[in-house]
Parts: C-alpha cells; sequence; structure tokens
C-alpha cells in the first residue's frame, strides 16, 4: 500500500487556510491527506469546516497562557499529532507561540503562513503594520518554524500591492486571497520532497 503523506493542521480561527489546502488536496494538487485537524478554540471555525467534511477534527484546551500552550496542552497536542503519525504540521492561522518540546518533537517539519512579507512585520496584525508604515508591497509567507516568532526560513512568498484607499479590511482580504494559492503550492511542494532546506536557504527542485 502507497504511504500517503500526512498533514497535522493547526489553527485558531475561521480556517479559511485549511479550505484552500483541503480543496487542493481533493482537486489532486496536493498529493496528501488531512490526518488530523486541532484547534486550542473550542469554537473555532476551522473545526467545524474539517467535521463538514469528515475529516477528524479535536479541540485540546490550551492552557492558562495567552499566547502559548501550557505544559500539559503541548503534551496533548504532541500526542494527538504523533498518534496520527503526522509528517507535516501546518500552521493554519495558529495563534499561539509553540515552544521547546513540541519543536524538538516535529523539527523541521512545522510549517506556518504570516500576512506578512517577512522579515518586515512579524507579529500580530501584519497587514495592518504594513498600512500603517506606508509600504506599497504587501504580502504573505510561509515558513518553517523555529524558536523564534515568525523567523524560520523562509519557504515562499507572495506579494499584493497596497492601494491607495486602502483599508486593514481591504488590504487584509487581499493578502488572504494570496495565501489561499501560496500555501497550498508550497505545502504541495513539501510533499512532494521538492524542498531542501540548507540554513535558511530553502530551494525548491523543479
Ligand atoms: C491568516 O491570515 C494567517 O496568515 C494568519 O491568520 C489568518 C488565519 O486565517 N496567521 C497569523 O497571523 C499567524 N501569526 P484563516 O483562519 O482564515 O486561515
Amino acid at each position: 500500500m502507497k504511504n500517503t503523506f500526512r498533514l497535522g493542521i493547526l489553527g485558531s480561527g475561521q480556517g479559511s487556510n485549511f479550505v484552500a489546502i483541503a480543496d487542493a488536496i481533493t482537486a489532486g494538487k496536493i498529493p496528501a491527506e488531512i490526518a488530523v485537524v486541532v484547534s486550542d478554540v473550542e469554537s473555532a471555525g476551522i473545526l467545524t469546516r474539517a467535521r463538514e467534511r469528515q475529516l477528524p477534527a479535536r479541540f485540546i484546551a490550551p492552557g492558562k497562557f495567552r499566547t502559548k500552550l501550557d505544559e500539559d496542552a503541548e503534551r496533548e497536542f504532541v500526542k494527538v499529532l504523533t498518534e496520527a503519525k503526522v509528517d507535516l504540521i501546518v500552521l493554519a492561522g495558529f495563534m499561539r507561540v509553540l515552544k521547546g518540546d513540541f519543536l524538538r518533537a516535529f523539527e523541521g517539519r512545522i510549517v506556518n503562513i504570516h500576512p506578512s512579507l517577512l522579515p518586515s512585520f512579524p507579529g500580530l496584525e501584519s497587514w495592518r503594520q504594513a498600512l500603517d508604515y506606508g509600504v506599497k508591497l504587501a504580502g504573505c509567507t510561509v515558513h518553517f518554524v523555529d524558536a523564534g516568532v515568525d523567523s524560520g526560513a523562509i519557504i515562499g512568498q507572495q506579494s499584493v500591492p497596497v492601494l491607495d484607499g486602502d483599508t486593514a479590511e481591504t488590504l487584509h482580504a487581499r493578502i488572504h486571497a494570496a495565501e489561499h494559492e501560496l500555501y497550498p503550492q508550497c505545502v504541495a511542494a513539501l510533499a512532494r520532497g521538492e524542498i531542501s532546506v540548507a540554513g535558511r536557504k530553502v530551494c525548491w527542485k523543479k
């Protein structure tokens, strides 16, 4: 039997990036399957959207901290993802910083999408940061996750223009649409084994 590349998707929000990846898998554009979807938010749309697709979807209570998982939660996340035999962890709007034991358990196998052209505007509400700064190009970045915040090696980026008259909402919507193109392409390349990493340099084999 063929071993399928297994994804564990983590999200805290509405899950539109999850949907873009799930749809790309259904369309045969990503040679992978979604093994499990996990959220730290019980009411997150990503869990509803996963269940609508009959995919395993789990809420794990994050514990007492606001920006990271507590020890018990971290252990539970690692257990669920290990039992699901995931090859790659895909952060799709997961709003907590992952720490030591989690990173060690899946070293080099965690990717994230961030709504800016990193290294500009790491952190929260990057589209608002970009608008306030006055840049003319904004965009999104898919990167490996390391111990820093939005600091891992960059896999792919897609730019969008900042238009006169943009509001935080219109710019965010344009970036979101770019994310839905970029993330499935990056996950497909990872699933096909077309990505190699040397330090901070990520190469796409064609
Ligand atoms: C996306 O814009 C993603 O880039 C951002 O959250 C949104 C999730 O949307 N992630 C971060 O800011 C991570 N620091 P979605 O739930 O519709 O996929």
